[in-house]
């Protein structure tokens, strides 16, 4: 049996802010239980519903010393869906209202997880050969497996991966405060360890000690080698670039699946979506006061407001976009100025435009299955999952193309009939635009066209099967076997 830990800030259903809840929550559960044991721990977030918290075991707890504190950790279990969850708690650490507040509070709360996800392996029992951590909130389990731990026997010659969901969130601060906070020696904070630019900086210690790196598509693997993309890390990615590879992410099937989706209207499938899909547009253009047409093209948006989305873009073109015979829907929240744009032109387009500026795991679902085309121009997209519950919902991408979003839409081909969705090059919000109405046109002038193009989505497989085999050879590789 092959043991491997999981450490993620975020999993589901426990607890999700972006995609890397949804990848904790269900790669695991993609292994072959006859030879993986993936346990996944993650930190008891006060903002956690009830109804899990509730659900909680107490094991136990004992107290861990960091930097000049002494912190008490506990750990609670959930076992769900054939997967133990481990959650570690510590009122003082994890109780605000999100699991992340910004700030040197961040950085000390994430010292505490990673330096507690090591020490409660003994505690529990488990002994990985793998510790795979995710983002910079784990960037320094490596690292501190790589210091005091290795005094003990247990933690000799187990294994660390780090994956890079987003290269652009790194954990910054000052030596000085990272170095009390942490408890890491001087020997740590050099150019060839965790400092960067004269910071301390937490993804770089773990991409520095980790034994593999991943990220979460091929063409990020390759971009971030890029000054463009490598966020000032390019460099590092570079020298690293044998232990560098992309491995797409996947989508929990079962949770998505327009067949059997409880959140939506009007199921369908790949044979009934010609005639059934519609009804689900019909009651979320009622639903959100948006005109009733069942033949008006619909475009979806789901995501967080932040720069990286390319929002920007939108912004620049929507005021033309919507002079054309189109609505849109905005489910999302973020920066204030993208929250208030999209307020802003659902007052002055009211009935063309809806914008639901809030997190709404439910509506989420029911705009993938209500929408004709799903819109998503990021300026960079390390892989993307709602591009991939779009396109399992029959509803076509408008994309461009970088990251996941290149790797995982292939753009039309009228001359080929090939194709599940519509993607542009440059961050250029002509250039976005023009697409846009290419795919107008598509829907309104040559349907027969549009569905082939929803019949060959629908059959794209972006289900955990093939990601969960790539992962499976690097940890057999890994372990040497
Ligand atoms: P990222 O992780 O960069 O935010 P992804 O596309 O990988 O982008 O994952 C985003 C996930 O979060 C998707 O599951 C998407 O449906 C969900 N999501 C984003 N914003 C909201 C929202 N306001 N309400 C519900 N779900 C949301
Ligand atoms: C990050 C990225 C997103 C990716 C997700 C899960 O949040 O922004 O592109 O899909 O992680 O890996």
């Amino acid at each position: 049996m092959k043991n491997i830990v999981y450490a993620t800030s975020e999993a589901v259903p426990f607890i999700k802010t972006g995609g890397l809840a949804d990848v904790a929550g269900s790669l695991p559960k993609c292994f072959d239980k006859n030879y993986f044991d993936i346990r996944v721990i993650l930190p008891k977030y006060a903002c956690m519903k009830q109804e899990w918290k509730d659900r909680m075991e107490y094991i136990t707890h004992f107290y861990m010393d960091l930097g000049y504190k002494n912190c008490y950790v506990g750990i609670m279990h959930i076992e769900y869906e054939g997967i133990h969850f481990y959650f570690i708690d510590n009122e003082y650490y994890f109780s605000g209202p999100h699991p992340y507040d910004g700030g040197t509070w961040d950085l000390e709360k994430f010292a505490f997880f990673s330096k507690a996800v090591l020490s409660v392996l003994p505690v529990i029992g488990f002994q990985p050969q793998i510790i795979h951590c995710h983002d910079w909130q784990t960037g320094l389990v490596p690292v501190y497996l790589h210091d005091t731990f290795q005094q003990n026997p247990f933690f000799w010659g187990i294994k660390t991966i780090m994956t890079i969901h987003n290269l652009k969130f790194q954990g910054v601060w000052d030596v000085k405060t990272i170095q009390s906070i942490t408890g890491l020696s001087n020997y740590y904070f050099t150019p060839d360890k965790l400092e960067a630019y004269k910071d301390a900086n937490y993804l770089k210690g773990g991409l520095v000690f980790a034994d593999a790196i991943t990220t979460v598509s091929n063409t990020y693997a390759e971009e971030i080698k890029t000054p463009f993309y490598g966020e000032g890390l390019d460099g590092l990615m570079r020298a690293r670039t044998n232990s560098l590879r992309g491995i797409v992410n996947g989508i929990d099937y079962d949770e998505f699946n327009p067949a059997t989706d409880p959140h939506i209207a009007q199921t369908y499938d790949a044979r009934t979506f010609r005639k059934e899909k519609v009804k689900n547009k019909l009651a979320l253009q009622a639903d959100l006061g948006l005109n009733q047409d069942p033949d008006v093209m619909l475009i979806g948006i789901v995501s967080r407001l932040t720069d990286q989305k390319g929002f920007d873009l939108i912004a620049y073109i929507m005021d033309e976009l919507c002079q054309d015979a189109v609505q849109i829907v905005v489910l999302g929240t973020g920066e204030e100025r993208y929250e208030n744009m999209f307020r802003h032109f659902d007052w002055k387009y009211h009935g063309k435009v809806s914008a639901q500026i809030y997190y709404d795991e439910p509506l989420s679902h029911r705009i993938y299955a209500a929408s004709d085309a799903f819109l998503m121009p990021s300026l960079f997209e390390p892989c993307g999952l709602s591009q991939l519950m779009s396109l399992r919902y029959g509803t076509l991408p408008i994309v461009r193309e970088t990251g996941g979003l290149k790797d995982t839409v292939e753009p039309y081909n009228e001359y080929e009939g090939t194709g599940t969705g519509f993607s542009f090059t440059n961050y250029n919000a002509h250039e976005m635009l023009s697409t846009i109405r290419y795919a107008e046109r598509i829907y309104y002038d040559n349907r027969h066209e549009w569905n082939q193009m929803i019949d060959r989505a629908m059959a794209a497989d972006f289900s955990w099967h093939n990601s969960a085999r790539q992962y499976e050879e690097m940890y057999n590789w890994l372990i040497g076997e």
